[in-house]
């Protein structure tokens, strides 16, 4: 029978919670007018029930006690935010074993432990929710499950952390150097205080994890995501790319190619032409090839309190139709997980490549370092070397056709003991058309 009103108990009254919070209460009425029946935020529990969070919460929501919601039964969906792995899985499924839905915005929890959550999920004939898992206010798990429904999906690219784009940017047009573009990112808020998870790649692996799974039906693979950060990126590479044309971006791809999915997470150069090499700023976007649909692109803020509060209350509202028209798991929570993942080893991946190299301004040292990526079948595209400092080291960049990750690997291993180069050679993968 049809309920007047759908009771939700949120879990977590953080950033996320209180924007949630905000959402529910701020837009009570339009939400009332769009489903033709009231979402009513029923209980908010946490530790900490006093801090203020910029909006009043009617008497007697806020609980310091997780029980209060879990032996409601009257509510209907719990959400949790309050983010990691512990206690929130516990949490999680204490609330689907009581046959409650939940939706989440935990990213993390989903990308490593979500085959738990979504089995006892489907036993219990309840539905999980987790639009504000991946790029915060950008709808992009409700497009991967309904709207490009009919599309065998060929590749993602995704910007999909605010934080590292955040800090690409300043390095980009500030001339920044990493370290003082992560303090500013910090004073302003888009980077913790621990940044970690941001800046070395793993938030955006959790991301592209779980797109990987609805895009391609494969197991959460977190652990197979090949990872790295920007850590490691110089004002000097954002130079040398920019005076080729190029932006450097910290991507997620996952893409289909001879049969295996390849899922990775890397700094890339991206043509400064493309629409998502355009994407500045703490802001996310995601670029999706579809068979059917070719080139798509979803842009948007992908954290914020509020934004990713949009997402959250999207979720409360599709389960709470649901659940008013008895139709749960109209549209299942993830697709049909069918074998084993077979994701492409890195070794085996192809791409181009820009190399910086730090060799001395010596005749011949050139010679000797083409030789080396030839022997490798690694094809040169152009090269630049900035200044002249002879007998000195000097800054020697390469662009190369497409080549192997195994081979450029290998190749650079051995250019790297050669007495005339003084520093680890650094190297990034570039996107694009080749030039023919
Ligand atoms: N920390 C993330 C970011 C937002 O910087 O994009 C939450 O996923």
């Amino acid at each position: 029978m049809k309920k007047d009103k759908v009771n939700v108990g949120i879990i977590g009254f953080g950033v996320v919670g209180s924007g949630t919070a905000k959402v529910l209460l701020n837009n009570k009425n339009i939400l009332k007018q769009r489903l033709g029946f009231e979402l009513n935020l029923k209980k908010i529990a946490d530790l900490d029930i006093t801090t203020d969070r910029g909006i009043k919460i009617p008497e007697g929501v806020l609980t310091t006690d997780v029980n209060n919601i879990f032996n409601d039964p009257e509510i209907d969906i719990v959400v949790e935010l309050i983010g990691g792995i512990r206690p929130a899985k516990d949490f999680i499924l204490k609330a689907l074993e009581k046959k409650k839905h939940v939706v989440t915005a935990n990213k993390a929890l989903l990308a490593t432990e979500g085959t738990d959550i979504f089995n006892t999920a489907f036993e219990k004939g309840v539905e999980v929710g987790f639009e504000a898992s991946v790029a915060g206010a950008i709808p992009i798990i409700k497009v991967m499950k309904e709207g490009l429904v009919a599309n065998r999906i060929k590749a993602i690219y995704g910007i999909i952390n605010g934080t590292s784009n955040y800090i690409l940017t300043k390095m980009t047009y500030e001339n920044m150097e990493f370290s003082d573009a992560l303090k500013e990112a910090q004073k302003l808020g888009y980077a913790e205080a621990d940044p970690t998870f941001d800046i070395e790649g793993i938030d955006t692996a959790h991301k592209i994890t779980i797109l990987a799974t609805l895009s391609y039906g494969i197991p959460l693979s977190y652990n197979s995501v090949h990872i790295e950060g920007i850590t490691k990126i110089t004002a000097q590479d954002i130079s040398f790319a920019d005076e080729l044309g190029y932006k450097v971006k910290l991507l997620a791809i996952t893409k289909e190619t001879d049969g295996e999915i390849e899922l990775r997470v890397h700094p890339t150069m991206l043509p400064k032409d493309y629409l998502i090499a355009k994407v500045d700023g703490p802001f996310n976007a995601i670029y999706v090839d579809g068979d059917a649909t070719g080139s798509t692109m979803y842009y948007g803020r992908g954290a914020g309190s509020v934004p990713t509060g949009s997402a959250v209350v999207s979720d409360i509202a599709d389960i709470a139709r649901n659940i008013q028209k008895d139709a749960i798991g109209r549209v299942p929570i993830i697709p049909r997980i069918s074998g084993e993942a077979k994701i492409k080893k890195m070794d085996n991946i192809s791409s181009r490549y820009y190399f910086r190299f730090s060799a001395l301004d010596r005749p011949g040292v050139l010679s000797k370092i083409s030789g080396i990526l030839g022997n490798f079948d690694i094809s040169i595209a152009s090269v630049i070397q900035k200044g002249r400092r002879i007998g000195e080291e000097v800054p020697l960049v390469v662009l190369t056709h497409k080549a192997r990750e195994k081979d450029v690997r290998q190749a650079l291993e051995e250019i790297d003991k050669l007495h005339v180069v003084t520093n680890k050679t650094i190297y990034m993968r570039v996107e694009g058309e080749e030039e023919t």
